[in-house]
């Protein structure tokens, strides 16, 4: 019997919490490849915050999903036909794109995977997209210098747990912020990173100045809200921060207020939002330098991976809640 394409699309957009009845799951024919194109099977989808913004209509970088059609992301794929000859089946690639078993790409714009090199789910993760915005943040907006206090919120996660440790090589003193003790043994432990503070304790702000006991001088953001606050009077002079997310507000609607930002001035603060899209050199620098460091043993990470593309809604609702504990996956089979 051919096989059927599953595909989650978008059934309508939220306002406020993400809830499974935004999506809707649905089953079709295999797309057919037009000229150019590969028809890939869709191995691993990456599931990552920016995915709210891609449900909302809100004015953004990037342009909503349409309702009704099929989610956006990044897939892990092999190859089941490519007429163009690029490729052959069972090639792996990275370029596969939606929520779906299945899909048909231009086949110039896939970049072949070698499975011996790495396991092929990193493409998705610590050498991706998430890796390479940890790069981009800490190397080229905070810059620590040695013995400078770099603090990195979401620790734990995809783009956090490779940013602190980028800033731990270039000399800093890393200080991690995650959810739980779990959580927060696993960054000092398995990522090396000297502390981190559990932003659910009650008296976290306390616990964040003691483990910054000279300030912060440097601040990657990922989740705004509570800890946002508790970091903003700790900064030094001339501290830096990357706005590279703020996950805890994702689901706020109406948006929350900004803050007062005298501060800015008084202290000569360094405030830059980026987007990783941005910078396509960094696309090429990162994952050869993170695979040397991956092969040395000198990088650590950690995959979250949930079996079925029919899980993807509620693995993607965990995501926004913190449930999920490394770069989350989902293995299609
Ligand atoms: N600018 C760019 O180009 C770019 C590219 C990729 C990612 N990003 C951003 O980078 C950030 C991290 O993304 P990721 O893919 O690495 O995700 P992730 O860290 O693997 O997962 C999200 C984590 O955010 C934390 N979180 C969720 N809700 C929270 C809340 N209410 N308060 C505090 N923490 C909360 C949770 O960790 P805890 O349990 O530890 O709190 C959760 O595990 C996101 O803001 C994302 O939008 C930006």
């Amino acid at each position: 019997m051919a096989e059927t394409n599953l595909r989650i699309l978008l059934r309508a957009r939220p306002e406020g919490a993400v809830r499974p009845e935004h999506f809707e799951v649905s089953e079709g024919p295999p797309p057919t490849p037009r000229p150019g194109e590969a028809l890939l099977r869709n191995r691993y989808l990456s599931l990552d915050p920016y995915m709210r913004g891609r449900m909302s209509a809100a004015k953004s970088y990037a342009t909503p999903v349409a309702i009704g059609a099929v989610m956006e992301g990044q897939t892990v794929a092999q190859v089941a036909e490519d007429p163009t000859g690029r490729f052959q089946p069972g090639d792996w690639v990275l370029g596969g794109t939606g929520w779906q078993r299945f899909s048909a790409v231009p086949a110039a714009g896939l970049r072949k995977l070698d499975p011996t090199m790495a396991p092929v789910t990193t493409a998705l993760g610590v050498l991706g997209m998430p890796g390479t915005t940890a790069w981009v943040g800490t190397t080229e907006i905070i810059a620590p210098r040695p013995g400078e206090t770099v603090v990195v919120s979401a620790a734990s996660g995809a783009v956090g747990g490779v940013a602190g440790q980028i800033a731990k090589r270039m000399g800093a003193r890393v200080v991690g912020i995650a959810g739980g003790p779990e959580k927060c043994a696993f960054v000092r432990d398995e990522l090396g990173f000297p502390e981190c503070v559990d932003h659910r304790a009650p008296d976290f702000p306390e616990r964040l100045g003691a483990a910054c006991p000279d300030g912060i001088d440097g601040y990657f953001e990922n989740v705004g809200g509570a800890v946002q606050t508790a970091i903003f009077p700790r900064l030094n002079d001339f501290a830096r921060v990357a706005f590279c997310g703020m996950v805890a507000e994702y689901n706020d609607h109406p948006p929350k207020p900004g803050p007062n930002l005298m501060q800015v001035v008084r202290q000569r603060l360094k405030l830059q939002g980026f987007i990783v899209s941005d910078h396509p050199r960094a696309f090429q620098t990162w994952p050869r330098t993170g695979a040397a460091w991956l092969k040395d043993g000198s990088l650590r990470y950690r995959e979250d991976v949930t079996k079925g593309l029919e899980n993807a809604p509620e693995a993607f609702i965990g995501l926004l809640a913190g449930r999920n504990f490394g770069k989350l996956i989902i293995e299609i089979g």
